[in-house]
């Protein structure tokens, strides 16, 4: 049998050292992939005089599982962010940032494992309509949320619910002060609902949302939510379980799916052996399960998990003195 290509993009800043350890990692756990190495973000300006050019957006399309390292957007007017323009063109519209404590992070608490299901295509964040007078004075942006996009996050979350035997889906809005939009998708958000009776349907205001994943995280199970709600309470979550670099995110579309780590770039550590790849390891965990090799998938989590626990070869970000490559070689050597 052939080789199962995936298209691999290092990215910049932080990004080439933790991809190659999570290709590594991948490799170990006898995966088996063939990998197509693309360029995008600033390496890719540098290179081909584009942040995302054509050759990367037909591996993408070609491969349909993508592996992202993070990508720097420059600043400044004519840059329109690499990772939106990514979900719309491939229309990858859940984005599921799963968050689980792990023993031996410095994290607040213990008792965390909760799904945020953001969706990536539609609301506030999407970048519609954005617009600032001629005199500077005013400006303005869309927010448009359909009936087919809300249906299709909220369906997913269910979906996925009960694919991984998890008990609560809530769906988190803003519809007492956004009657429209929110409204919508509030509204939407309890006729799918209906349709899981063996789930349990839950709703919460965004911002009491936000308290009570502070005060008692444990009390949520799957979240599902608007564009810019769930881009905030996913890093929120990710602080609950010791901080960006233990976030992945997966973006999933029908036709296409990139897995990544929710942080960025990191240009202030980049270069320096210092990143803990763990986030993307994380996210390369959630490709496998996407491909259908849930064993592989646990092996590798059960690797980082443990090494974590252990103590002794942990990144800086973790209380440790390791770089990224003992960390890596850590687990490599439990796998
Ligand atoms: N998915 C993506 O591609 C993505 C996401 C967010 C930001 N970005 C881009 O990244 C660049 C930098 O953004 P930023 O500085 O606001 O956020 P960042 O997530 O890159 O960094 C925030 C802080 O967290 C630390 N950090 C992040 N990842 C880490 C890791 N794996 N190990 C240890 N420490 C880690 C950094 O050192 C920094 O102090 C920007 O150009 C931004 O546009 C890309």
């Amino acid at each position: 049998m052939s080789k199962r290509n995936i298209t691999v993009i290092p990215g910049d800043g932080i990004g080439p050292d933790i991809v190659e350890a999570t290709l590594k990692v991948l490799d170990k756990a006898g995966c088996d992939f063939n990998y197509e190495f693309a360029d995008a973000g600033l390496m890719a300006l540098e290179k081909h005089g584009e942040l995302l050019p054509q050759k990367t957006l037909n591996l993408i399309e070609k491969n349909r599982v993508t592996l992202k390292g993070p990508l720097t957007t420059p600043i400044g007017e004519g840059f329109t962010s690499i990772n939106v323009t990514l979900r719309k063109k491939f229309n990858l519209y859940a984005n599921v940032r799963p968050v689980l404590s792990l023993k031996g992070t410095q994290a607040r608490y213990d008792n965390v494992d909760i799904i945020t299901i953001r969706e990536n295509t539609e609301g506030m964040y999407s970048g519609a309509g954005q617009r600032v007078s001629n005199d500077g004075e005013t400006a303005e942006a869309m927010s448009i949320i359909t009936r087919e996009g809300a249906e299709r996050i909220c369906t997913f979350a269910y979906e996925l619910a009960r694919k991984e035997g998890r008990k609560k889906v809530t769906a988190v809005h803003k519809a007492n002060i956004m009657k429209s939009t929110s409204g919508l998708f509030l509204k939407v958000a309890r006729e799918v609902g209906e349709r899981y009776p063996d789930i349990q349907s839950d709703e919460m205001i965004v911002d009491a949302t936000c308290m009570k994943l502070v005060m008692d995280p444990s009390q949520f199970d799957v979240i599902v939510t608007t564009n810019l709600f769930g881009d905030i309470l996913s890093d929120l979550c990710a602080g609950l379980v010791g901080g960006l670099g233990m976030a992945p995110g997966a973006n999933i579309g029908k036709d296409a799916a990139i897995f990544e780590a929710v942080h960025g770039s990191a240009p202030d550590i980049a270069g320096q052996n210092l990143a803990n790849p763990t986030a993307l390891l994380l996210g390369a965990v959630q490709m496998l399960e996407y491909l259908g090799m849930a064993d592989k998938a646990s092996r590798i989590r059960d690797a980082v998990r443990d090494t974590i626990a252990a103590g002794e070869h942990v990144t800086r970000d973790l209380g440790g003195e390791a770089g990224t490559t003992e960390f890596t070689d850590a687990i490599l050597a439990r796998l």
